[in-house]
């Protein structure tokens, strides 16, 4: 009797050993993981001095014209993708021929998965916060450099992670291409569940490519444990649309390592600590249709002043 329960209590606190920490919204006083403000007690590198994510303030920016337009590789093509629910999140794998260079990276990376932050139904989720600003939910694309074999030795070298970051931005419209991650989502529902997604193709989920020059750099770490300081960040400004409809379906789909539903997966922001975050800048002068048709007055007006 007594040994049994000992046996119990024991595979108990193993079942939680191999995911010591939560999310603030899955974290309550009789927990035994710890929230993220305690990573570091358990995770040292949480406590670091460049740690992700930020708030970034759009006034306080450095316009820096090396951060020029990113180069994609391999995000046209379609690939058959394995979804696996990790605890605390769902990441798609995804095959290194997928890979991005340029835009002011000091090296060619490879990807290794993709997944996403979200919180409550549509409430606010997103991990990096704009002038403050919370948005729905947040893109994460990991690529690590092509040298390395793994994540855990990209992990060694500073730069040796480059993360793509996109926010989402609720629209009236269903996302008619969010559909296949939705989908996926929903076949995933508990720790350690895994299911493939059969033709998946990045640049379907992401803004065109040409609408993709104005973005924010800066040299921070991963954003769980153990929240390591080897990321490049490129968050950028181009949002993707979902509906009200999909987030909620989102955030109620799968359940954490706890067997509490996955929501509110983001970590609050973090101190730059004199870090600096720099700006591409908006881009090439995309003319709107109004400049357009005041151009065209102006041009036909001064044709006009010469009759
Ligand atoms: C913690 O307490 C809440 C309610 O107070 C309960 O629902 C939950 O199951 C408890 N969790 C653990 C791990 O005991
Ligand atoms: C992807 O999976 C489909 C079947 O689900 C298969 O027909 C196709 O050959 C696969 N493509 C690749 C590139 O593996
Ligand atoms: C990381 O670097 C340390 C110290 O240089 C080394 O001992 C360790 O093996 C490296 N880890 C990986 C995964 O490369
Ligand atoms: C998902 O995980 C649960 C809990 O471990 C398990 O009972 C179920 O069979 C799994 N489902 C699939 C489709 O793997
Ligand atoms: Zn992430």
């Amino acid at each position: 009797m007594t040994f049994s329960l000992h046996l119990s209590v024991l595979l108990w606190s193993l079942s939680f050993s191999t995911a010591q920490w939560c999310y603030q919204g899955q974290y309550s006083c009789n927990e035994t993981c710890r929230a993220p403000s305690d990573w570091f007690t358990l995770f040292p590198k949480c406590g670091g001095d460049r740690q992700s994510p930020i708030n970034i303030v759009t006034s306080k920016v450095q316009r820096d014209s090396a951060l020029t337009a990113l180069s994609f590789q391999g995000y046209h093509d379609t690939h058959n993708v394995t979804v696996e629910n990790m605890g605390h999140s769902a990441h798609f794998a995804l095959p290194p021929s997928v890979r991005i260079s340029g835009g002011g990276l000091p090296d060619t990376y490879k990807a290794v998965q993709f997944h996403l932050h979200w919180g409550t139904d549509a409430g606010p989720g997103s991990e990096h916060t704009l002038d403050g600003e919370r948005f729905p939910m947040e893109l994460h694309i990991v690529h690590i450099k092509e040298r390395y074999g793994s994540l855990e030795e990209a992990e060694n070298d500073t730069s040796g992670i480059a993360l793509l970051a996109f926010f989402f931005e609720e629209s009236a419209e269903d996302n008619v291409y969010f559909n296949v991650v939705e989908t996926a989502l929903e076949s995933v529902r508990y720790n350690g569940n895994s299911s493939s997604v059969a033709k998946l193709r990045l640049s379907d989920i992401i803004p065109a490519t040409q609408e993709l020059h104005g973005y924010y750099r800066y040299a921070g770490s991963m954003t769980t444990p153990g929240c390591d300081q080897a990321v490049v960040w490129t968050v950028f400004q181009r949002t993707i649309p979902v509906s009200r409809k999909q987030l909620v379906s989102v955030s109620r789909e799968l359940v954490f390592w706890t067997g509490k539903p996955m929501a509110d997966i983001f970590r609050p922001t973090q101190r730059l600590n004199g870090r600096s975050v720099l700006w591409s800048g908006a881009g090439p002068f995309l003319p709107s249709p109004l400049a357009l048709w005041l151009c065209a007055l102006a041009v036909s007006g001064g044709h006009w002043n010469r009759h």
